[in-house]
């Protein structure tokens, strides 16, 4: 096994599936389903999760809201997709834990690190919801500084697209893949990964980051046995 504790980074888009908006049930199995099966094999899981599907501050911005209103609405979008995913995983008889940045405690353990550590110890998904509780941070910071606090060898940025291209693949078609990058050559060639503060918190503290494709089955499986899937930045 190549990696013992995981931080995954699952999109809010994504769990639309094609749907236009909310949350495709056959799309949270099928990700539930990859998730059983890195915790069959013993991997630590702690998951992070956006809300993208539901609400995003940005674009509320743009419509004139104010930028701290619409975040902190983006924060509970979070968590609605972090209780429908815990119902996912519990369905497929995985022991979870959902704890949240922002106290909502009728429905979510406070985020306690220490807490949090414990229950993967124990063999429980930890699903970090609420992003970092604070506006102007995305859900990928909230990876980040959660991936960096639980001590994880490494963040899985499930998307998508199957890796970092030189350009958009989708938009290129000249666009190449990489299997490896380094931090140093994502800043140089302007690639985009993740927002730069979670990008520089990983660089700063030594935490690599896989991006890979989370909509094929056994992707995840393959990651963490160390499979040359999608691309490696470190
Ligand atoms: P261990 O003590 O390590 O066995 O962990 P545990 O999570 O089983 O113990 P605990 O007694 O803290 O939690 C039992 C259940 O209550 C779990 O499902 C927790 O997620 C849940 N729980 C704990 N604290 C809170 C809280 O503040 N709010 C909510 N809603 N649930 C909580």
């Amino acid at each position: 096994m190549q990696y013992k504790r995981i931080l995954l980074k699952l999109s809010g888009e994504a769990l639309m599936g094609d749907k236009q908006f909310g949350i495709d049930n056959d799309r949270i199995t099928q990700y539930a389903t990859q998730i059983k099966e890195i915790v069959d094999l013993g991997v630590e899981v702690a998951i992070v999760i956006g809300g993208g599907n539901i609400f995003r501050g940005v674009q509320a911005e743009q419509g004139g809201m104010d930028r701290t209103h619409g975040d902190y609405m983006g924060m509970l979008a979070t968590m609605i997709n972090a209780m429908a995913l815990q119902s996912a995983l519990e369905a497929q008889d995985i022991k979870t834990r959902l704890q949240s940045a922002i106290e909502m405690k009728e429905i979510a353990e406070p985020y306690i690190r220490r807490k949090a550590v414990r229950h993967l110890e124990k063999g429980r998904v930890v699903i970090f919801g609420a992003g970092t509780g604070n506006p102007f941070f995305t859900t990928d910071s909230a990876a980040s500084l959660r991936a960096i606090e639980i001590e994880a060898d490494v963040i899985l940025k499930g998307t998508r697209v199957d890796g970092i291209y030189t350009a958009d693949p989708e938009k290129d078609a000249n666009a190449e893949k990489f299997d490896n990058i380094s931090f140093d050559d994502v800043y140089a060639k302007g690639l985009n990964v993740m927002d730069m503060t979670a990008f520089t918190l990983c660089k700063e503290n030594d935490l690599p980051i896989v991006v890979f494709d989370m909509n094929t089955p056994g992707n995840l499986r393959r990651v963490v046995e160390g499979d040359q899937v999608g691309t490696l930045v470190n």
